[in-house]
């Protein structure tokens, strides 16, 4: 994988979160940045490169037609007999780097002359000291919604208003008022999970919102949304961080690029994909199936499971749903319900290539868990959703879905199959008409943003012209 560059144009070294959707929205930045003829180092943690190059077989191929772009890694300094994977338990894996990664970014920047860094916001401080030693611009780049981005910002006025923390189970109704942008819209339960935990367990809220705050010091700041979905709330971010970039959805923004050029795109699956559920797809009419998926993280319980099943056999409707291997603790559950739902009700798979799966004519609507790359996925191809929050910025996103945006239905701290049922029912039946229109304008604002003369566009012009005019 070593490229030798030349020094002609600055050199980008991206820092990923070792997790699925922030290696996702970080890597097709990778390439928009590649497009445009930048020298880049994407950093992988040595695990995250091997599920990378076992599940996406023309990364080899694709690196050929980037000549700028190269892969590098770097130890994620856990336990290899005991590794936590990339699922819940991805803090221990983001305090070992934060701890132990240092000495190795040093090497990179200055092996590779890196003239600019993207580091993943979560990282928080981890490279402001080398950025200042080496005099080279740090970007910070928050794969989570800006709604979240902005309450984890808000916290300590919550806190000084009294209206943190929350009280316990009976609290959770109450309205937020104190939260400029978002006022008395979300309830105590829309708040990002990590403000449920009680008084005395306030350390990875703490250190959650200190990392967001650590983002003022990096140079710029750039966030995965366009203007049009979130104005009101990035008004509010620019007056703390003005240099802020908003060149979302990437994903978007990169395969509409791609249109206009000849190159190919990454495949970042930590999983195997499987191709045979686009073949049913095809089979199926129009928009007639419900796409389930909980991401890359999401755990579940056999209660939970099982009441979802039931809801979505009870519906009438076919779906086609991810579980996948990691998700269940009970081996033989996956099993049953595969066993349990024929080709006719439906179809279950362990993973599937979603932007493929969401442009797909038959799908009506998309269970969820309203993790921030699928929620723009899913914002993208106009398909309304269900909101099933399990963690992190969900719990504000599935909000923003059904009372801001208005695109679909927030299922929060609830799973029962009657519910699962009539929310079904309610999105791809009896209010179909107002869901599909509300979300067939939001993807339009989305395509529009990416094209030539929106603000995504354009914005991602200015970080190119940020990045090329203050490299050396
Ligand atoms: C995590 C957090 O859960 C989320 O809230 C935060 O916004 C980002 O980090 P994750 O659970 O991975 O993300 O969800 P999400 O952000 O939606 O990313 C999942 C990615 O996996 C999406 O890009 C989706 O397209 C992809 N995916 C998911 C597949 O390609 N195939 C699948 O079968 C399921």
């Amino acid at each position: 994988m070593e490229k030798s560059m030349d020094e002609s144009s600055p050199h980008v070294l991206i820092f990923p979160c070792p997790a699925q959707g922030h290696v996702n929205s970080m890597l097709k930045l990778a390439e928009l940045l590649a497009i445009q003829n930048l020298h880049i180092t994407f950093l992988n943690t040595q695990y995250i490169h091997n599920r990378l190059i076992q599940f996406n077989d023309d990364i080899q191929a694709l690196l050929e037609c980037y000549p700028k772009l190269q892969f590098k890694t770097i130890p994620d300094f856990l336990d290899e007999e005991n590794h936590p994977g990339f699922g819940v338990k991805i803090g221990d894996a983001i305090v070992s780097l934060s701890l132990y990664s240092k000495p190795f970014l040093r090497e990179i920047i200055v092996s590779e002359k890196i003239s600019c860094i993207v580091l993943d916001g979560i990282f928080g401080d981890l490279a402001t000291d080398l950025a200042h030693e080496f005099g080279i611009q740090l970007i910070h780049f928050r794969t989570i919604s800006p709604c979240c981005f902005w309450a984890y910002l808000c916290v300590p006025k919550l806190l000084e208003c009294n209206e943190l923390p929350i009280r316990g189970e009976e609290d959770m109704d109450r309205i937020i008022r104190n939260m400029p942008g978002m006022e008395n819209l979300l309830r105590c339960r829309d708040l990002p999970s990590f403000c449920r935990q009680n008084n005395e367990d306030h350390i990875l809220l703490d250190e959650v919102v200190l990392r967001t705050k650590q983002s003022l010091n990096a140079n710029a700041l750039i966030l995965n949304t366009f203007e049009d979905l979130d104005s009101p709330i990035l008004s509010q971010i620019r007056l703390h961080f003005p240099k802020l970039y908003t060149l979302g959805p990437l994903h978007h923004h990169l395969n509409t690029t791609k249109k206009t050029s000849s190159a190919s795109s990454f495949k970042s699956n930590f999983f195997k994909v499987d191709k045979e559920c686009m073949v049913w797809l095809d089979s199926q009419e129009l928009k007639s199936v419900i796409y389930v998926s909980f991401g890359s993280t999401t755990p579940m319980k056999k209660e939970e499971l099982i009441e979802i099943w039931h809801g979505l056999l009870n519906s009438k409707k076919q779906f086609l749903w991810v579980i996948r291997p990691n998700m269940v603790q009970e081996k033989g559950l996956l099993n049953e319900l595969k066993e349990g739902t024929n080709k006719e009700k439906g179809l279950i798979v362990e993973w599937v290539s979603q932007e493929e799966v969401l442009s797909h004519k038959a799908i009506g609507a998309f269970l969820t868990h309203s993790g921030w790359n699928s929620t723009l996925e899913s914002v993208v191809c106009g398909v309304p959703m269900i909101c099933w929050p399990y963690f992190a910025d969900q719990q504000i996103n599935s909000r923003f879905v059904s009372e801001v945006w208005k695109i679909g239905l927030d299922m929060k701290d609830v799973c029962d199959r009657k519910v699962v049922e009539n929310m079904v029912n309610d999105v791809m039946v009896n209010r179909k008409e107002e869901f599909l229109r509300s979300a067939k304008e939001m993807a339009e604002l989305a395509c529009k943003s990416v094209s030539p003369g929106g603000s995504s566009y354009n914005s991602f012009y200015e970080l190119i012209q940020f990045i090329r005019s203050t490299s050396r």
